[in-house]
């Protein structure tokens, strides 16, 4: 069966390979396993949980409406990343067959309302809906959000995907010399210098309108193991949590799992966005598989 929906949970099973799916929770709407020929493609930590108590530590986590902590007017009592990632969305069906796609809503009768009403005191009117598609080989999944007010508001997006590898150390991001971040930890934007991202300590930048022509891929000693493809999502956050930001996090483990995992996050997280009452604004993020190493200049 493509497509089974349990109170919990809806999973999506390839139509020409049972052994490529993709898991996600109704909780955040959250992918938590995505296998391609068996292989999972996702990391998730083997503490995280699945059970709607908290945020799931691993696969897509959803980032709504602000990426971090923000002291922005109207969102600086908003906890870290906002609540689409701990509100349970309504499954809204399957929208195609093959490749098999299905749809999650979000609007403020569902949201988690503790967090919900933190955003601009509950006022904002907004219907979330997210599009996963299943292919043999890639993972699309796309986000529209409608601004159902009367009044404009503002908001960042970012899909948290925790990719997996198989070891950071000889691991490298490519495609994004030149361009500029905001490095978390130094509190200073800079252009980025080095010829690859790679990777030897804690990493938490934010890299900022990267044209959407750019992919980005993930290569280990020399093999590429995901391919991220972006639609309307400029900005990309690269986070790794080395040793001590792992020990700090309770859901996180292993404590060693930092070398099974790279977050790549696209989004739009380096401005806010604002969305005029009735409008709409979306953005897509397909990770997939493919060998070629495309290098690509400023
Ligand atoms: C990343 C941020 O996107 O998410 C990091 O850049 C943050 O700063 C990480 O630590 C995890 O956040 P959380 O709220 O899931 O622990």
């Amino acid at each position: 069966m493509p497509v089974e929906a349990t109170e919990t949970e809806v999973i999506l099973t390839h139509p020409s390979d049972p052994l490529t799916s993709v898991k996600i929770l109704n909780y955040g709407a959250t992918i938590y396993s995505w296998k391609v020929g068996g292989v999972d493609q996702l990391w998730l930590s083997s503490a995280a949980k699945l059970d709607g108590s908290k945020p799931v530590r691993g696969g897509i986590p959803l980032v709504f409406p602000v990426f971090g902590k923000s002291q922005d007017e109207g969102f600086e009592n908003l906890p870290q990343h906002g609540f689409a990632r701990n509100s349970t969305w309504e499954f809204l069906g399957q929208t195609k067959e093959n490749p098999p796609t299905v749809e999650f809503a979000l609007s403020p009768d569902l949201a988690n309302k503790d967090v919900y009403s933190k955003w601009d005191n509950g006022d904002n009117d907004f219907t979330l809906i997210l599009t996963v598609e299943l292919d043999k080989d890639s993972l699309k999944t796309t986000i529209e959000v409608e601004n159902t007010d009367k009044k404009p508001w503002k908001f960042n997006w970012l899909f948290h995907s925790y990719l997996a590898i198989n070891d950071i150390t000889d691991t490298l991001i490519n495609n994004l010399p030149g361009e500029y971040c905001y490095d978390q930890l130094l509190k200073e934007t800079y252009q980025e210098k080095a010829p690859a991202i790679t990777f030897h300590e804690e990493f938490d930048r934010i890299y900022k309108k990267v044209s959407t022509g750019k992919l980005l891929q993930v290569i280990e000693l020399g093999k590429v193991i995901h391919n991220i493809e972006r639609e309307n999502l400029p900005d990309v956050v690269v986070w790794n949590p080395w040793v001590e930001k792992a020990k700090g996090m309770g859901d996180f483990e292993p404590k060693d799992g930092f070398h099974k995992m790279v977050c790549v996050e696209p989004g739009h997280v380096g401005d806010f966005i604002t969305l005029q009452p009735g409008k709409k604004w979306s953005g897509s993020q397909i990770i997939y598989k493919g060998d070629a190493i495309k290098l690509q200049s400023v």
